[in-house]
């Protein structure tokens, strides 16, 4: 399973860049707005730090405005992959940037219906929010088991993204689901280096490395 970052700041980008983990990234309109930067100028920035898809989302309006706004966003870098809602025009929009040759991912994902339609839409990436539809009392990780055989059956080439990720525990259970990446938040990322054992066996071996 490859490992994107779901972030919108570059700090924490450039950390994380250095571990030797990182295929992609992954913005949305809230992570922008949390740095109050302008989304061109972000996802120019991320595109010197990640070598692989960088996901940029469009903002929800009809066909035509959203089309216009993913071919500029489109232009700024060969790995721009266009982020698009989950909606009727979204549908259509993945279907004219797919026929372009433009890359896409289909977001705000939570049913098998809605990840089908995007398949056949021809999205190179759709979305399953793991956090969100665990808040529903359901299981994200059960939806993700489910895109995957869907994927099988049919030999699409859609690549599952597991996002919404919001501790390790997703990022296990997505791996296990058959997830192709998962979406990772920085803290969460940062959390799947340790477990108690390692300190404790480190703290053994550094007393050891002393005698
Ligand atoms: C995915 O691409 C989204 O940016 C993200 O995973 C949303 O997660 P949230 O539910 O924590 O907002």
């Amino acid at each position: 399973m490859k490992i994107f970052i779901d972030t919108a700041n570059v700090e924490e980008i450039k950390e994380a860049s250095t571990w030797g983990i990182l295929s992609g990234c992954t913005t949305n309109p809230s992570l922008i707005a949390k740095e109050g930067r302008d989304l061109k100028e972000v996802i120019q920035e991320i595109t010197s730090l990640v070598d692989g898809p960088i996901s940029a989302e469009v903002n929800e309006g009809d066909l035509d405005s959203m089309e216009k706004e993913a071919i500029e966003l489109s232009k700024l870098h060969k790995n721009i992959v266009i982020k698009v809602p989950m909606t009727k025009d979204g549908i259509s929009l993945t279907k004219r940037l797919s026929n372009k040759g433009i890359k896409t991912n289909v977001t705000l994902v939570f049913s098998v219906p809605q990840a089908l339609l995007a398949f056949e839409a021809g999205a190179t990436f759709v979305s399953p929010f793991m956090g969100r539809i665990d808040d529903m009392n359901e299981s994200g990780a059960a939806l993700i088991a489910k895109l995957a055989e869907v994927k099988n059956i049919y030999g699409y080439e859609t690549e599952i993204i597991a996002a919404s990720i919001r501790n390790t525990k997703h990022i296990e259970e997505a791996a296990l689901a058959g997830a192709d990446i998962a979406t990772i938040p920085f803290g969460v990322l940062k959390k799947a280096f340790d477990h108690p054992l390692t300190t404790n066996g480190l703290k053994i071996f550094k007393e050891a490395s002393k005698k």
